[in-house]
C-alpha cells in the first residue's frame, strides 16, 4: 500500500508541473476520459458534489463548468496541488486526509475520486469515509488507471515502466515519483476485483466502463 508522507511530497514536488505533464503522457486521453466521467454525473443530476484527491482540480473544473448548477468542493491533502486548482478557478477547496473527511455524514450526493484513491494508504477505509460523507442513495465515481487485456498488454507494461517515467522526469524533474505510477497500477485492484471491493465496503450495483481498451477504467457504485 502507498507510503502517504511519499505520496505528499512526491505531488508537492510536481504540482506546478502536473497538468502539462499529465497532458502530454496520455495525450490527451486523459481529457475525454473525464468527459466520459462528465456524462455520467450529469445523469445523476447532483446537488453537492465532492471531488476527493482533487489535485490540480481537473476533474472539479469540468463539472464546475459543465454543470454550473452544481455546488463542487474539491479536497486534497497537499496544498500545493490545491494552490494550483485554485488559481485554475475552482471555487470551493479543502485541505483535507481523505481518509478522515472533516465533513459530516450524508452531506454530499455525489463523490468523485480521478486518479487518487490508488495513492491511499488503505482503499477499503478509504472507500467507507467517501461512503460516510455520502448521502442513502448517493453516487460514486472513481476514474482510475487499470491494465489492458491481451496484446495491448505488453507494450503497454513496456511504456509505463520504461519510457513513461523517462519522459515524465524530464518534464516535472521527479522520474522517481513515475516509477511509483507503475507501481500502483500494477497493485491497483482492477475489473472484478474491483467491483467485490465496493460491495464489500457496502456499496451496491457496482459497473465498469473500460476506456481505452481497459487502460483506465470507469466505476460507478451507489451508498
Ligand atoms: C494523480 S493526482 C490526481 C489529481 C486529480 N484528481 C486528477 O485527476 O488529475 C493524485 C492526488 O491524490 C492526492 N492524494 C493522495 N492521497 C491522498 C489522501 N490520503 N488524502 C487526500 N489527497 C490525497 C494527492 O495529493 C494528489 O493530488
Amino acid at each position: 500500500m502507498p507510503d502517504p508522507s511519499y505520496v505528499h511530497a512526491a505531488f508537492s514536488s510536481i504540482a506546478a508541473r502536473y497538468v502539462t505533464a499529465n497532458h502530454l503522457l496520455s495525450l490527451g486521453a486523459d481529457i475525454l476520459w473525464r468527459a466520459r466521467a462528465i456524462e455520467k454525473i450529469a445523469e445523476w443530476r447532483p446537488h453537492r458534489l465532492l471531488d476527493i484527491a482533487t489535485g490540480t482540480g481537473d476533474l472539479a473544473l469540468a463539472v464546475q463548468r459543465a454543470l454550473p448548477e452544481v455546488e463542487v468542493v474539491g479536497t486534497d491533502f497537499c496544498r500545493p496541488m490545491l494552490d494550483v486548482a485554485a488559481k485554475r478557478g475552482l471555487r470551493h477547496i479543502l485541505e483535507a486526509d481523505a481518509m478522515n473527511l472533516p465533513l459530516p455524514d450524508a452531506s454530499f450526493d455525489v463523490a468523485t475520486v480521478a486518479f487518487g484513491l490508488r495513492n491511499m494508504a488503505d482503499y477499503a477505509q478509504a472507500l467507507r469515509e467517501f461512503r460516510r460523507i455520502l448521502i442513502p442513495g448517493g453516487h460514486l465515481l472513481v476514474l482510475d488507471f487499470s491494465m489492458p487485456a491481451g496484446l495491448l498488454a505488453r507494450p503497454y507494461r513496456l511504456y509505463l515502466h520504461h519510457v513513461l517515467p523517462r519522459i515524465a522526469g524530464f518534464i516535472t524533474g521527479n522520474g522517481a515519483a513515475y516509477d511509483y505510477l507503475g507501481e500502483s497500477i500494477e497493485s491497483f485492484p482492477r475489473d472484478k476485483a474491483f467491483s467485490e471491493l465496493l460491495e464489500s465496503c457496502g456499496y451496491s450495483m457496482p459497473t465498469r466502463l473500460p476506456l481505452l481498451s481497459g487502460i483506465a477504467s470507469i466505476y460507478t457504485a451507489q451508498t
